[in-house]
């Protein structure tokens, strides 16, 4: 659950009622054309929804429309193989995501779609942000989304860093939540931005507190930023005949849900590769090393090439086939 927060907006009801009007006439005459826009499909915008978690929009498109080419129902997304589903997402990142949407449709294929905001923060992978953008789009629930665009907007127009749910909930148009909430992430995308905000464009800068006192750029306070942890590890690479060693998904590790190279140690080893890769807040540097196999590891498998393309490869490991490949046809 988010934390309870105190209403800082200092708006009366006018003030309040002025807003709203300004901002939803300024989304419907500005808003993107998105594909999750054309939609009312509960499961469609909860699809966007999760996608957009931690992805951009601009990114999240083409995701979303592959994504509902293959899995078109919850029904659909809930028989798939759990590989499928990864492979459709391989780019994302964040994979857990993928695997809390598949459990959520296996719900939503035997219950139906939840009917309160309360019944959908029950499904895996959705908290408060993700149940009211989800039921107040597809739904007209009265929930409001605060994401990190509207916690910036808010925090602006409070001209307080301690901005957050309570202050959604007090601006709210509870006749048009749906399209209120899209319009304060709207505002966030495009006009109230980080760096450099449009405030010549803001449809409500009038009930700014921030930019009353010209300190716009001060708020959101910047946030000390979590040390990345550095990580090296070795891999094997280790061909025969037409197959690749691998090791298999497991649950816990870097790479789970993904086929990676195995972290065994090799006969006289020849380092041909070095790999950089970043998730979350780890650097991790890979060394690739080839050499004879002392011994055949318990848990790995000589997996043939041609179904190479068919499994959820750790990313990784995917760019450097693919650039051995180009290497080898040079
Ligand atoms: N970010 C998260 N949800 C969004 C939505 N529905 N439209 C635009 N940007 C978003």
């Amino acid at each position: 659950m988010s934390r309870p927060s105190k209403q800082t907006i200092a708006l009366n009801t006018r003030a309040i009622r002025d807003f709203r009007r300004r901002l939803l006439a300024w989304h419907d005459a500005n808003k993107r054309d998105l594909p999750w826009r054309r939609t009312r499909d509960p499961y469609h915008i909860l699809v966007s929804e999760i996608m957009l978690q931690q992805t951009r929009v601009a990114a999240a498109i083409p995701y979303y429309e592959c994504f509902l080419r293959l899995f078109p129902t919850a029904a659909a997304l809930g028989r798939a193989r759990e590989t499928t589903v990864l492979r459709a997402w391989t780019g994302l990142g964040y994979y857990s995501r993928a695997r809390n949407l598949q459990a959520a449709a296996r719900e939503i294929a035997r219950c139906g779609f939840p009917a309160t905001y309360e019944d959908a923060l029950e499904l895996p992978g959705v908290g408060p942000y993700t149940a009211a953008a989800v039921t107040s789009i597809a739904l007209g629930k009265p929930h409001a989304a605060v994401d990190g665009n509207v916690k910036r907007v808010l925090a602006r127009v409070a001209a307080d860093n301690r901005a957050g749910q309570a202050d959604a909930d007090a601006l709210l148009d509870t006749e048009r939540p749906g399209d209120f909430n899209q319009a304060m992430m709207e505002l966030g995308a495009l006009v109230c931005l980080p760096g450099t905000p449009k405030c010549g464009e803001c449809p409500v800068s009038r009930h700014c507190a921030a930019h009353a006192q010209g300190s716009v750029t001060e708020f959101p306070a910047r946030r000390v930023k979590r040390a990345t942890e550095q990580v090296k590890i070795r891999w094997a690479f280790v061909e025969h005949n037409d197959a690749l060693l691998l090791a298999p998904p497991k649950p816990g590790g870097l790479w789970r849900g993904f086929w990676h190279l195995p972290e065994i140690s090799l006969e006289r080893p020849r380092l041909v590769a070095r790999l950089q890769h970043g998730i979350t807040f780890r650097d991790i540097e890979i060394e690739v090393y080839t050499g004879r196999v002392r011994r055949m590891p318990v848990a790995c498998e000589f997996v043939p090439k041609t179904r190479l393309k068919r499994i959820p490869l750790a990313t990784p490991l995917r760019k450097f086939l693919k650039d051995l490949e180009m290497e080898r046809q040079a």
